[in-house]
């Protein structure tokens, strides 16, 4: 049975929002890292991670796309880390930041990197959050082990493993914006220097909102990256960052490269994750899906008609659809929405069900009564969106 639900977060506040920051303070640098020493597919490799409300029984998972970071998740762990009930885990995938690269990547592989900090965390499943690129890591991971995960969220749709596989070439002619992949695929050495001459320039060309479009050429070029913004001096903060947080990624940028953070738009990593999913069985993904779609994408302008491309709905039976007025980071751009999203689509989840154990003083003396009080401890803030539009389609 299929049951698709959309939810239209109306823009209403988004003036409200836009360009400001939900957690003016936040420190990435003050978060504490922790490291998982991992194995997938004959390789090992340390992925590093950020471990929030250790003591929560709701466990996520946020997982960050391209050009990001764990800190890109700022919003999210500020908003959800007031709920006791949740325990946040927010990796930097292989190859950012400080996590190694052990030479080989693909979408399987990031999704063993992510059950194996989920255990190093103490903990053995967990509903998925993530973004861009994170979010194909996401579905391949509830994809693949759908007793680890109970649900998987992308701003970007799943995109099935299906037929034969199709060239960027193919997909770029009817997506155009997606034209500059094929300079990251052709030319990946090239592009990350390219990227790497002036770290924050490169990503404060990727990193902006709807009130700062790219220039029309932008993502157009199958040769160059940044040539559309020649004469644009991008001397602005990311509008939706900090300045730490600003100076925490470029600095991350500058320690690790963009070499490996490349490896999504090569041909191996693409062919490969292909190959690997379209040969095992399991190609539906029953467990709840959500997709958090920006409306203002300069990379792709319509993601429910892209998804239609895609034929993800043929492969995804259990999907919720928001849509956040933002550009390519609607987490960032739109927190107040994007986090309403999110929280009405986890609140959809049967409560967790666990044993007491030394953590959980609060829970004696409520012997018969529903302690569901105690599980879902309400977050502070005022209910932010008040018109939601439920539709089933
Ligand atoms: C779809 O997923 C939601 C959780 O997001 C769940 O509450 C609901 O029961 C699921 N629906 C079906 C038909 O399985």
């Amino acid at each position: 049975m299929r049951q698709i639900s959309t939810a239209v977060v109306l823009s209403t506040f988004a003036g409200l929002v836009a360009g400001s920051l939900l957690d003016p303070d936040f420190d990435p640098s003050a978060y504490p890292q922790r490291v998982a020493n991992c194995e997938s597919e004959g390789h090992s490799l340390d992925i590093h991670y950020v471990d929030i409300n250790p003591d929560g029984h709701r466990n996520l998972v946020l997982v960050h796309g391209w050009p990001g970071l764990w800190s890109t998740w700022a919003n999210q762990i500020s908003y959800l880390s007031k709920d006791p009930q949740y325990h946040i885990i927010v990796p930097d995938l292989r190859g950012f930041g400080s996590s190694t690269h052990p030479g080989s990547a693909s979408f399987h592989e990031m999704a063993d990197d992510l059950v194996c900090v989920l255990y190093d965390a103490g903990e053995t499943s967990a509903i998925l959050i993530g973004h861009d690129w994170g979010s194909q890591v996401s579905y391949e991971a509830l994809r693949s082990f759908p007793d680890v995960f109970q649900g998987a969220s992308g701003t970007i749709p799943y995109i099935p493993s299906v037929g034969d596989f199709v060239p960027i070439e193919h997909i770029a002619k009817q997506l155009d914006h997606l034209t500059y992949q094929i300079y990251f695929e052709r030319e990946t050495k090239a592009a990350a220097s390219e990227l790497a001459a002036d770290v924050r320039r490169s990503l404060r060309s990727v990193y902006q909102d709807v009130a700062h479009p790219p220039p029309k050429a932008f993502l157009t070029s199958s040769t160059d990256f940044l040539k559309a913004y020649d004469g644009e001096p991008l001397d602005q903060r990311i509008p939706f960052l900090n300045e730490k947080e600003e100076d925490y990624l470029v600095q991350a940028y500058e320690r690790s490269g963009f070499l490996n953070t490349l490896q999504f738009y090569t041909h191996p990593f693409r062919f490969g994750s292909h190959e690997y999913a379209s040969k095992e069985g399991r190609k539906i993904i029953d467990e709840p899906t959500a997709l958090i779609y920006p409306d203002a994408d300069p990379v792709v302008e319509d993601w429910a008609a892209a998804m239609e491309l895609l034929h993800t709905r043929s492969f995804v039976t259990n999907l919720t659809l928001f849509k956040v007025h933002a550009a390519h980071w609607p987490q960032l751009e739109n927190p107040v929405a994007f986090n309403e999203a999110l929280r009405q689509w986890l609140d959809t989840f049967p409560p967790i069900e666990y044993e007491e154990d030394e953590h959980d003083e609060h829970e004696h003396g409520h012997e018969g009564s529903d302690d569901e009080d105690q599980l879902v401890a309400p977050i502070a803030d005022e209910p932010l969106l008040e018109p939601l539009l439920h539709e089933d389609l």
